[in-house]
């Protein structure tokens, strides 16, 4: 079998992209994914375009294949993703060994791209955005492990005035409501337990029926679906935005037990007038009144977060403002960014007078109070009872298991391999700065639900 290899950059999209790729290649291609970029027939980029880091780091990896290229003329270099979607057919400007460049919405072309590349012996690129049809191309998902990701909506509409996104993997698209299931009962079948349901604005998922004059499914109803199906104990989604986290889906976290006591909901700043100028769409208090509103429901909620720093006119007074919000909330590990700027986003033309210092001091402050807050969550863990999902063994210690916690903790713990793939109750014995320790206190529950 000639052999496969990709390099993946980005967000949870792109790495379940990668997944994809690998599956329909395997199948159609005859390629087998292997680990070591140097014995591979066919080296595959899919990259990411949310910050000018991320971009270059493209041109400096195809920089050191080159020479492999030059040395074996039969190797296949292929670009896909959010760089390649952006910058199209000028990749192989810069990178004219480049073979193939492909976008977000093109992958499933790549069995026939390689064909034509063969034939033709000349390089092919493919950026388009043909509508939903690459999810009717992709072969069922395998699963790798008890969780796993489903893509249920791409692209974005919302246009915030910094963000490539919705240039680069388009606007927003659903999938029908019964392709999404019939995944998610696919994956139970193979024995996934956790599904991480997928979308660059997952919640403002509208996803049609087989009844066309049906009102759309939302997200709240979807997820109320996807905790129908045997098999399927745990539910998390990503990412979502503020504006379309609705009511509805407040009260599926009343009522779906399923449904993880951990949130990620991007707020980017705590000062109303950055907001406005990144065309956000809310307030600070818009935010807060649903996060409160949903701590009602969920008591133990823990939340997360993404912030830029050093937006083009920020104040030290809109920073102490970003700073506050993350006192009065105490968000769990966020992310956490400089402004970095995009072009051809609005943003890009706004006048930007702070100091690439002072947007490093404010970034460390920032990382420094939301490091503080999630380390205390992580002390006040200790002790506690949790619920994990066992993934595989730890990645240091082939004599220790690691699960996760509902609010996306790796917890290691002493425990045999049968218990792979199956829920355990543990007692937390000690929190380090990336992990847990514990104690198994109970092996596999079988129980559907242990709420
Ligand atoms: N769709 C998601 C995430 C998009 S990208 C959402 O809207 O929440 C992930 C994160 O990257 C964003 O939340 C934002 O914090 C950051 N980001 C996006 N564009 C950026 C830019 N130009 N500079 C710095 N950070 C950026
Ligand atoms: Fe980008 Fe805003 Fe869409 Fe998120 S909501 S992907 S930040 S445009
Ligand atoms: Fe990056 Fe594209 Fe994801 S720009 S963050 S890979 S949607």
């Amino acid at each position: 079998m000639r052999k496969l290899y990709i390099q993946t950059y980005g967000c949870q999209m792109n790495v379940h992209d990668s997944a994809r790729i690998a599956d329909l290649l395997r199948e159609t291609a005859g390629l087998e994914l292997i680990e070591t970029a140097e014995d591979a027939d066919v080296l595959l980029l899919n990259t990411c375009a949310i910050r000018e880091k991320a971009q270059e780091k493209v041109y400096s990896q195809l920089g050191r294949w080159r020479p492999w290229k030059l040395a074996r003329p039969d190797l296949i270099i292929g670009v896909g993703g959010c760089v390649a979607s952006q910058d199209g057919a000028a990749i192989r400007e810069r990178a004219p060994f480049v073979d193939i460049v492909f976008g977000p919405q093109t992958l499933h072309r790549l069995p026939q791209m390689l064909r034509d590349l063969a034939s033709e012996k000349r390089p092919q690129v493919d950026v388009s955005f043909p509508k939903i049809e690459k999810f009717d191309c992709l072969p069922t998902p395998r699963a790798s492990s008890a969780t796993a990701f489903v893509t249920v909506m791409e692209g974005c509409s919302r246009f915030c005035t910094y963000c490539v996104v919705p240039y680069t993997r388009g606007r927003e698209l659903s999938r029908p409501v019964a392709d999404v299931l019939t995944e998610v009962s696919a994956l139970a079948a193979q024995g996934v337990r956790e599904i991480n349901l997928l979308g660059q604005n997952v919640n403002a998922y509208r996803g049609r029926t087989a009844d066309a004059a049906a009102e759309r499914v939302d997200l709240a109803d979807l997820i109320r679906a996807v905790a129908a199906i045997a098999g399927i104990e745990r539910i998390r989604f990503t990412t979502s935005h503020p504006m379309a986290f609705s009511e509805r889906l407040i009260d599926a976290f009343a009522d779906v037990p399923q449904l993880v006591d951990f949130l990620h909901l991007p707020v980017q700043s705590g000062s109303d007038r950055i907001l406005a100028a990144m065309r956000r769409g809310h307030t600070v208090a818009d935010y807060c009144t649903k996060i409160e509103r949903l701590r009602q429901v969920r008591p133990h909620l823990t939340l997360s977060s993404d912030f830029i720093v050093g937006f083009p006119g920020e104040t030290a007074d809109d920073f102490a403002a970003t700073l506050a919000l993350v006192e009065r909330l105490e968000f769990d590990h966020s992310y956490s960014f400089i402004y970095s700027r995009r072009p051809n986003t609005p943003a890009a033309e706004y006048p930007d007078d702070v100091t690439l210092n002072e947007k490093k001091a404010r970034l460390e402050q920032l990382q420094h109070r939301l490091n503080h807050h999630a380390q205390r969550i992580s002390r006040h863990m200790i002790g506690t009872t949790q619920r994990i999902l066992v993934e595989g063994h730890a990645r240091k210690d082939m004599n220790q298991l690691a699960g996760r916690t509902e609010n996306n903790r790796v917890v290691n713990f002493t425990g045999t391999p049968d218990l792979i793939g199956n829920f355990v109750e543990v007692t937390i014995t000690e929190a380090l700065p990336n992990s847990l320790r514990a104690q198994l206190t109970s092996p596999v529950i079988t129980a559907s639900i242990s709420e």
